[in-house]
């Protein structure tokens, strides 16, 4: 059977995090067993971590930024997500490594092909079945999150990047959707957050061959 490991990416605002609460809930009615996981912070050592990467109370280095993501990863990875895979869960995860290629080093500009030995480290061998990049052009994902703003809603050190960066991170999940045809599946996220559900149940069903 196929590793059930499943990541949703995207730009911030993309409405990522609806889609994967709605594909947890989807998969439990029908009785499946589901873990759903975000990255960075849901582990022992994330709320620091978190802290430290997003507050905006510090400014780390692009390496260091890197380097915290990826510790937040390894935690992750050996306290949540191979324990589940082991036990047959489905793990639905709100990002991975793929927004590391996105916004380390496509948007802060790494070198990745000379840190892909750290990024395989981080993942601790597993590597998801699928991914779908929930893609959203940067003004309507940056119009969103400013109302979001507005709305109370907290903002991130991220959010606050200039619009070239998140530019730049759009076309490094673009890069790796045409990378890894076989792995992430591009869906439109304009539209009724109802139809973007479907479109995403249809990817899943595809891909694990669910008769649902
Ligand atoms: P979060 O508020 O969780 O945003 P979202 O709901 O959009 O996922 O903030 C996570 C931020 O961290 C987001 O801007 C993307 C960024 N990030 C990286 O830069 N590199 C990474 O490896 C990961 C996992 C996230």
């Amino acid at each position: 059977m196929k590793p059930r490991f499943i990541t949703f990416e995207g730009v911030d605002g993309c409405g990522k995090s609806t889609q994967i609460r709605l594909a947890r809930d989807w998969l439990k009615s029908m009785g499946e067993d589901v873990l759903m996981t975000f990255e960075p912070g849901d582990n022992s050592l994330g709320a620091g971590i978190r802290n430290i990467l997003l507050s905006g109370e510090h400014t780390p280095v692009p390496e260091a930024e890197l380097l915290l993501f990826l510790a937040d990863r390894a935690q992750h990875m050996h306290e949540l997500v191979l324990p589940a895979l082991k036990k047959g869960q489905w793990v639905l995860c709100d990002r991975f490594t793929d927004s590391t290629l996105a916004y380390q080093m496509a948007g802060r500009q790494l070198d990745a092909e000379s840190l892909q030995g750290l990024l395989d480290f981080a993942e601790m061998g597993a590597r998801p079945t699928l991914t779908l990049w929930i893609d959203l052009p940067v003004c309507e994902s940056l119009a969103r999150t400013r109302s979001r703003a507005q709305g109370g809603e907290e903002t991130t050190r991220m959010d606050e990047e200039a619009l070239p960066f998140h530019e730049r991170v759009r076309d490094g999940f673009k890069r790796l959707c045409r990378q890894s045809p076989e792995r992430i599946f591009r869906v439109d996220a304009f539209g009724d957050v109802d139809v973007v559900q479907q479109r995403v149940r249809t990817v899943i069903k595809d891909c694990f061959g669910l008769n649902l």
